[in-house]
């Protein structure tokens, strides 16, 4: 991952404010980004958790976001922490793909087209790694504002999505997470 100098800031098209974009490693994580992440994912995400059959658990979450191959990309205004996206090149069902593990903004950069620029990002990032076939990531069906965020920028349900469970009077019931994927362009 070249830390290129056209994604090293990002612009917040209405206040102006530039925010720097950094990339690292779970090791190199400071204890206080690495807090401060966690607390973002707890702030937006640790209610859709708790509705979930495995519910909310912060140590289990804590070590996922230590996984060694993952990469951090960190939003930060005056070292302060605004939003992060962490990925991992990886193998999902036999393909190479760039999986996204988490994307979160703190509420004050949401809807300002910065979850957008991270995951063109992402999709860069994939496209420069030889033989990635698609971005994929998962997300709680419940999340529907995220969906709708993945949707516009052209992600479907991957062909390896759970089904719904079919009821035996014929309900169909929606699994609570989606798998979503997108083809890499060169
Ligand atoms: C989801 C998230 C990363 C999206 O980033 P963002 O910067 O807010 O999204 P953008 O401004 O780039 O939006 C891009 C498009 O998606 C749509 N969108 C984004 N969030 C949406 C929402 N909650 N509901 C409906 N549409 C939404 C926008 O309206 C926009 O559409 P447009 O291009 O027609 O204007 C961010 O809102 C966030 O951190 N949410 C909380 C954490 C979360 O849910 N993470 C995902 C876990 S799977």
């Amino acid at each position: 991952m070249q830390h290129s100098e056209e994604w090293k800031t990002w612009t917040h098209p209405i206040t102006k404010t530039q925010y720097e974009i950094t990339v690292q490693t779970p090791r190199d994580l400071s204890k206080a980004d690495f807090d401060a992440c966690f607390n973002l994912i707890e702030f937006t995400s640790s209610q859709d958790y708790k509705k979930s059959k495995d519910g909310w658990k912060p140590r289990s979450k804590r070590k996922e976001m230590k996984l060694l191959d993952l990469k951090y990309l960190l939003i930060k205004h005056e070292a302060h922490l605004e939003g992060f996206c962490s990925l991992m090149p990886t193998y999902e069902d036999d393909y190479p793909v760039i999986y996204c593990y988490e994307i979160h903004l703190s509420r004050a950069l949401q809807g300002t087209g910065l979850g957008t620029a991270l995951m063109r990002l992402l999709e860069g990032i994939g496209s420069r790694i030889s033989g990635t076939e698609k971005a994929m990531l998962t997300c709680f069906t419940c999340n529907q504002g995220a969906i709708k965020f993945y949707g516009k920028l052209g992600f479907k349900k991957d062909e390896f999505s759970p089904p719904p469970k079919l009821l035996r009077n014929g309900t169909k019931i929606d699994s609570e997470y989606v798998i979503l994927s997108k083809p890499i362009s060169r």
